[in-house]
C-alpha cells in the first residue's frame, strides 16, 4: 500500500506544476520543444546533494549523472554515454564533476571490510588513494578524508578529460571545458577546486590520443586563453 510520504510526494508534484504554470503559462511547452542545457553534471547519488537545487537551476539547465561517490570510470558504458552524448549531441559548454565531504562511498573505500559487488567500484577510489599515498599518509582522520575527497574529483574529472568526445570536441569548438566541484553538507557550499583544466588535457593528450590524426601543435597550448574569456 502506498505510504502517506509516496502520496505526498504525487500531491507536491501537481502543486509543483500549477506553481510553475502560474509563473510561466508556456513552461512546459517550451521544455517539450527539446533541451540546451549548458551544463552536464556528473555526481554522488547521496539523496543530500541535489544537483539542479545546490545550482540553483531550473528544468533544461543541467544534464545530470549520479552514481555512488561520482565515479567516472572508463569501461563503465552508462558514464561514457552520458559524457558522449552531453558533449556530441546537447554540446555542453561546461562539464562538473561534483564530490561532496561526508561522501558515504569514500568513508567506505577508506576503511576496512568486505562490500560484496561494491568492492570493484570502490577500489577506483582506493585506486586514487594509492597514486596519492605519499600526501595523505601526511594527513589523519577528518583532513585525510577530506582530501580524499577532492583527489578523488580531480582524478574523475582527469577521466572525463581522457575521454575521445571531450578531447575531440574541444579540439574542434574550444569548449567543453571541465571542472571540479566539492559540496559542504554542513555549510551547502561549493567549492570549485579550480582544477588545471588545460595542463591536465595536454598532459592527458600525449598518452590517450584517440584522433588517429592528433598531431603535437594540436594539443591544447597550456598558455591560450580560456575560450569563454575570448571576445
Ligand atoms: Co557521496
Amino acid at each position: 500500500m502506498p505510504t502517506d510520504e509516496y502520496r505526498q510526494v504525487l500531491a507536491n508534484n501537481r502543486a509543483w506544476v500549477e506553481r510553475m504554470k502560474a509563473a510561466d503559462p508556456s513552461f512546459f511547452d517550451a521544455l517539450a520543444e527539446g533541451q540546451s542545457p549548458g551544463f552536464l553534471y556528473i555526481g554522488c547519488a547521496d539523496s543530500r546533494v541535489p544537483a539542479n537545487v545546490i545550482m540553483g537551476v531550473q528544468p533544461g539547465q543541467v544534464f545530470v549523472h549520479r552514481n555512488v561517490a561520482n565515479l567516472v570510470v572508463n569501461t563503465d558504458v552508462n558514464a561514457q554515454a552520458v559524457i558522449q552524448y552531453a558533449v556530441e549531441n546537447l554540446h555542453v559548454r561546461q562539464i562538473v564533476v561534483c564530490g561532496h565531504y561526508g561522501c558515504g562511498g569514500v568513508q567506505a573505500a577508506m576503511g576496512d571490510g568486505d562490500h560484496g559487488l561494491l568492492n570493484g567500484w570502490l577500489s577506483e577510489i582506493r585506486d586514487v588513494y594509492r597514486r596519492h599515498e605519499t600526501e595523505l599518509g601526511k594527513l589523519e582522520g577528518e583532513a585525510r578524508y577530506r582530501r580524499l575527497t577532492e583527489l578523488n574529483v580531480l582524478e574523475q574529472c582527469t577521466n572525463v578529460i581522457k575521454t575521445s568526445a571531450v578531447q575531440g570536441h574541444y579540439r574542434e569548438h574550444g569548449f567543453p571545458t571541465v571542472h571540479g566541484w566539492v559540496y559542504d553538507l554542513r555549510d551547502g557550499l561549493i567549492r570549485d577546486l579550480e582544477i588545471p583544466f588545460r595542463e591536465i588535457l595536454a598532459e592527458v593528450q600525449t598518452i590517450y590520443r584517440f584522433s588517429p590524426h592528433l598531431t603535437a601543435d594540436q594539443i591544447a597550448p597550456v598558455e591560450a586563453p580560456e575560450p569563454d574569456e575570448v571576445s
